[in-house]
């Protein structure tokens, strides 16, 4: 193996010293001369209209630039289309400051920008502003009885087969249950902030938190009618997003808005309090009747998936198909529906779509184990399905089965005693379950430039975002590994609109998506090496084809070792200094097969019953996902992914006062994520996986997988350790103690 193969191998992050040092800059970090800073004033009540906004206080400080409002602003565009963005679901997306109109608490009403921030924060404060308040909707329970069938590009689709009304009155083994899951917003660590630098000469560069440059630059561009090669949007670094940075929000066009009015360079933070306004995870309930033959096998499967949206877009994903992915079953009735609430849009969050479907399923599966008198595990591998039967196609890759087998012996589930409340040490009960979890191996259209230098450097560059899974590091090392070079000589470029085209960062699929550009134009600089070695009289690879040789340790090597030259002749013998290599991938569409990864997840809880304590002692997560490039990084993604999914079973929900139709949780004391002492053993196995169908890397990506199951798992674990079925999520103490 030479000094410069990097795949597979465990890789530090190449921007960890930037970001452990501080010296990696975040939206609202740089600080450019002449910079005003805006603060946002939101709408107090849900749902009604601004009658008036008094100002004149708020003006009358020393400091203050001006105050910006419906009433009291540059032209933006007026139809609603030019606010939608890459990833907007079908609907009128939000229009900040245009209007009157109120269709939220929390939605922006005014910008307050001041010379210092804290001028503008003070002087937000004494902006007053009158509304004319109309009834407005936010209680979900109240509402469930008005959702609907809304069918949304491909997306939501409602999925029958066979007679599972039928199937399931005539089955002897019968489970029936209802689940909840409560609102969660993504919290990322860095508030969400944007720079827009004023270049003076028409241009504009913004600095936001986004998850998507290029995605955020068009809707400044569709905004602003402004030219695309004018607008600039940068974000090499981002401090989490979840989700949350995928759609622009209102931080972007809002400083952008305040630069072009004042001509100068605005920067807006929202507070963590605001950032409760933005999209969040669509609190759900779940119906879920399952029924099978005495022997385990299902006989019929009904899911009915109720989750909420806004008034003005139809947010949804695929929550309730993953059963017939996983489960073999000929009687299925799948229906997802929507209640539309005054509030804002719900948008992606940790596996959308993935995280609530599979909770509700997998609880239900555990159900139906104890109903049936199976073991949990050896339930599913009764109705282990090979193909996935809603599109009726085989799967490129499953190891699936080798997740549940070496999780369980990595957990030790072979000792499991079955009986609920079976396992007491001290005063605590000890409970296991498990779960499985499936997240689809998606890749989309992305390109990628490598530029190798004489001198041995090579930077490699796209325009994804890094939010923290280790793009930089994931894009780094499988270009020094391609071209045989030192990962010290490779530079990584992201998170900047003028990089070349790339999807926004999100879906598990950057990985896929832009390690395959990155494959492809290292390829490409590969055969012109080659090509300009071979040039050299008498060269050593003379004859060689691109598939004979080998780059590594600097070197263009005949791979039986017979002979080699240096990438420095070969540019030296093609008179070159350079070479640069732009190239674009797309999936393969005409695939016959269908795309997952996979995961079995074990959980052991401890319970106080006295004191209601849940503690999650032990998590195994054991992974298929094709080839993993950095095992470090993306047991990282795993583990982080595993906290998410210990948070939803039982710490984060957002609590809204339905009185005032207002979020009360908005801060990280009253909304609760798992903290270090919440988080015990965590135990990930990447299970070997190979698919050379899905691309030519094997790659099918990594991160949403580590939480799809792992809340149910936990759920489960809860059950087997107390006897108590709590179905509604998360499991605080009050539900546990509750008769
Ligand atoms: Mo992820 S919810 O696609 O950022």
């Amino acid at each position: 193996m030479s000094a410069t193969s990097y795949l597979g191998k465990p890789t530090s992050r190449v921007d960890g010293r930037a970001k452990v040092t501080g010296a990696a800059k975040y939206a609202a970090e740089y600080g450019v001369p002449g910079l005003a800073h805006g603060f946002v004033i939101t709408s107090a009540i849900a749902k009604g209209r601004i009658t008036r906004i008094h100002t004149g206080d708020a003006l009358a400080v020393d400091g203050v630039l001006d105050v910006f409002t419906h009433a009291h602003r540059p032209r933006m565009a007026a139809a609603h289309e030019k606010y939608g963005d890459d990833i907007a679901p079908p609907g009128a997306p939000l229009r900040p400051l245009h209007d009157d109109r109120i269709r939220f608490s929390g939605q922006p009403v005014a910008l307050v920008v001041a010379e210092e921030a804290e001028t503008a924060r003070y002087a937000a404060s004494l902006v007053r502003v009158e509304y004319e308040r109309q009834a407005h909707v936010t209680d979900f329970e109240a509402q469930r009885g008005r959702a609907a069938v809304v069918k949304t590009g491909g997306e939501g689709h409602s999925h029958r087969r066979g007679d599972a009304k039928k199937a399931f009155a005539q089955a002897p083994v019968r489970v029936e249950a209802e689940y909840r899951m409560a609102v969660e917003h993504h919290n990322p660590m860095e508030m969400f902030g944007a720079t827009a630098v004023w270049e003076g000469d028409g241009r504009i560069t913004v600095y936001d938190k986004t998850q998507g440059p290029l995605n955020a630059r068009d809707y400044v561009a569709n905004v602003f009618a402004m030219p695309l090669e004018k607008v600039r949007v940068l974000s090499p670094y981002v401090g989490g997003g979840f989700g949350s940075g995928l759609r622009p929000q209102y931080e972007l066009p809002l400083a952008v808005l305040a630069a072009r009015a004042l001509k100068r360079s605005v920067q807006v933070t929202l507070t963590r309090q605001q950032m409760f306004g933005l999209g969040y995870r669509a609190g759900n309930i779940q119906s879920l009747a399952l029924a099978a033959d005495r022997d385990g096998r299902l006989a019929s499967f009904r899911h009915e998936f109720i989750g909420m949206t806004s008034q003005f877009e139809d947010f949804q994903r695929d929550y309730v198909t993953w059963s017939s992915l996983l489960y073999t079953c000929p009687n299925a009735t799948l229906v997802q529906k929507l209640v539309k609430l005054d509030q804002n849009t719900p948008c992606d969050m940790r596996a959308p779509g993935g995280a609530e479907g599979l909770y509700a399923i997998e609880c239900a599966m555990d159900e139906l184990a104890y109903a049936a008198n199976l073991d949990p595990l050896a339930l599913r591998l009764i109705n282990y399905s090979d193909k996935d039967q809603i599109e009726d196609r085989p799967y490129s890759s499953k190891a699936l089965r080798e997740c549940y087998r070496q999780a369980a012996e990595r957990f030790g589930w072979s000792k499991r005693n079955p009986q609920p409340r079976s396992t007491k040490e001290g005063s605590e009960l000890i409970g296991w379950g498990m779960a499985t979890g499936i997240w689809e191996a998606m890749q989309l259209p992305a390109s990628a430039r490598a530029v190798l230098s004489a001198d041995g450097n090579l930077e490699i560059a796209s325009a994804t975002a890094d939010m923290g899974p280790g793009t930089y590091t994931m894009m780094a090392q499988l270009a020094a590994d391609m071209l045989g070079v030192p990962l010290d000589n490779v530079t990584a470029k992201l998170g900047d609109s003028a990089l070349p085209d790339a999807p926004v960062e999100g879906g598990s699929f950057t990985t896929s998506s832009v390690g395959s550009a990155i494959h492809a134009a290292c390829r490409a600089v590969q055969k012109e090496l080659l090509r300009l070695a071979q040039r050299a009289a008498r060269s050593p690879l003379a004859g060689a084809k691109l598939d004979d040789v080998v780059f590594a340790d600097g070197m263009i090597r005949r791979k039986d070792g017979s002979a080699e030259a240096s990438l420095a002749d070969a540019m030296r013998a093609g008179k070159v200094d350079r070479i640069e290599k732009e190239a674009s991938t797309k999936p393969n569409e005409k695939s016959k097969y269908a795309h997952y990864t996979h995961s079995a997840v074990f959980a052991e809880v401890r319970v106080d019953e006295q004191i209601g304590v849940i503690r999650v002692t032990r998590m195994v997560s054991a992974v298929a996902a094709g080839r993993i490039l950095n095992p470090k990084l993306a047991a990282s993604q795993i583990l982080g992914a595993v906290v998410g999914g210990i948070g939803m079973a039982l710490h984060e929900e957002t609590a809204t006062d339905h009185r005032f139709g207002r979020y009360m949780t908005h801060n990280l004391a009253d909304y609760h994520v798992p903290a270090h002492a919440d988080v015990h053993a965590i135990d990930v196995i990447f299970v070997e996986e190979k698919d050379d169908e899905i691309n030519p890397l094997g790659v099918k990506g990594v991160g949403e997988i580590g939480i799809v199951g792992t809340a149910a798992a936990t759920a489960n674990a809860i059950y087997h350790a107390t006897g108590k079925r709590v179905r509604d999520l998360p499991i605080t103490i009050d539900k546990l103690m509750r008769d």
